[in-house]
């Protein structure tokens, strides 16, 4: 298949990509910089120059597809308070992608996350949470890709773990590593039993071209390896890595040491895996996120 990934210079995009076209799938990558073209034209990939913005550039490309990965996002104005702007511009793609794809049958899979699901307790696919504000508006977005379902599009969201992690990780895992070299201690909120489910980028993006290549339309995907991760545990993996103390912080103290982050990092959010792995057989193989991070690698540079 020839497939659109929106993203495909990021994180988990380059992985995807990486994967699409070892499986002999041929990849058309969204790029709205000549750095971020030069990523996706090294990996393999043929480039398109756009923003995810460019609603008639997504429609175009989307429309010669055999299929779309949607992965781009505006972290940029998410993470610096505008998440409803960063929202609105995804749901905007999701629906230019949709009604170029309506019809076809063709696959989209498009990025969501596990907050919010089904606050500690364990969350599934089944589970079809309501929007809040901020981040939770990406809920809507999710029922709105699913519902292209009906409309002639074999569409799914993919519910990425809070953590993809592996070598190279700058999301959550590495600001929190940041925050707490800053601080001079590792510390998690409280007694630190609240958990994170957790992913490899490798297993993440296997799983992507799984749903590309075979999931019915209207299908949620747990992009996710370990149910939940302790945070104390994780808290205690960067204390041994940076060689620092180990300390319970209160939740008034937590967004002095982690600003934005301080109310996710305290979050119990423990989500299942079992369907996803059953309808696609997918088995994730790790490394999980303690012994990950005991790799080493989240701790090589200075800063993040
Ligand atoms: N990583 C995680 O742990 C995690 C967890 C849960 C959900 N997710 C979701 O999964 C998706 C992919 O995440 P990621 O970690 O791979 O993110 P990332 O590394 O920040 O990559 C974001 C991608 O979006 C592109 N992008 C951003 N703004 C754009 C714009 N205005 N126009 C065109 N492209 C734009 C970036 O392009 P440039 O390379 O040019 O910047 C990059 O390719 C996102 O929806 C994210 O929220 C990620």
């Amino acid at each position: 298949m020839r497939i659109f990934v929106t993203g495909a210079s990021g994180w988990i995009g380059s992985a995807v990509v990486a994967d699409l076209l070892a499986a002999d799938h041929q990849v058309l990558g969204l790029a709205r910089s000549d750095a971020s073209a030069q990523a996706i034209a090294e990996a393999g990939a043929e480039v398109r120059r756009g923003d995810i913005g460019d609603l008639d550039v997504l429609r175009a490309a989307a429309a010669e597809s055999d299929g779309v990965v949607h992965l781009a996002f505006r972290h940029d104005i998410a993470f610096n308070g505008d998440f409803d702007a960063a929202v609105a511009t995804d749901r905007a793609a999701i629906e230019a992608i949709g009604d170029a794809l309506a019809g076809t049958d063709r696959p989209l899979a498009i990025a969501a996350g596990v907050a919010g699901l089904r606050p500690a307790q364990l969350a599934t696919e089944n589970d079809r949470p309501d929007p809040f504000p901020g981040p939770g508006g990406r809920i809507l977005n999710e029922r709105t890709a699913l519902a292209l379902a009906e409309r002639g599009v074999r569409s799914m969201s993919v519910r990425f773990a809070p953590t993809v992690h592996g070598e190279g990780d700058s999301g959550f895992v590495a600001m929190i590593v940041a925050a707490d070299r800053t601080a001079g201690a590792a510390a998690y909120v409280g007694e630190g039993a609240n958990r994170w489910p957790a992913v490899h980028r490798a297993d993440a993006a296997r799983l992507v071209r799984l749903g590309i290549e075979r999931a019915p339309a209207g299908s949620v995907l747990h992009a996710i390896g370990e149910e939940g991760v302790a945070i104390r545990d994780v808290t205690e993996a960067i204390g041994r890595g940076l060689g620092l103390p180990v300390r319970s912080i209160a939740p008034e103290e937590a967004g002095g040491q982690f600003g934005f982050l301080a109310g996710f990092l305290a979050l119990d959010m423990p989500a299942s895996n079992d369907l996803t792995r059953e309808l696609l057989s997918w088995e994730p193989t790790g490394p999980g996120l303690v012994e990950d991070l005991d790799q080493g690698h989240y701790y090589a540079n200075g800063s993040r």
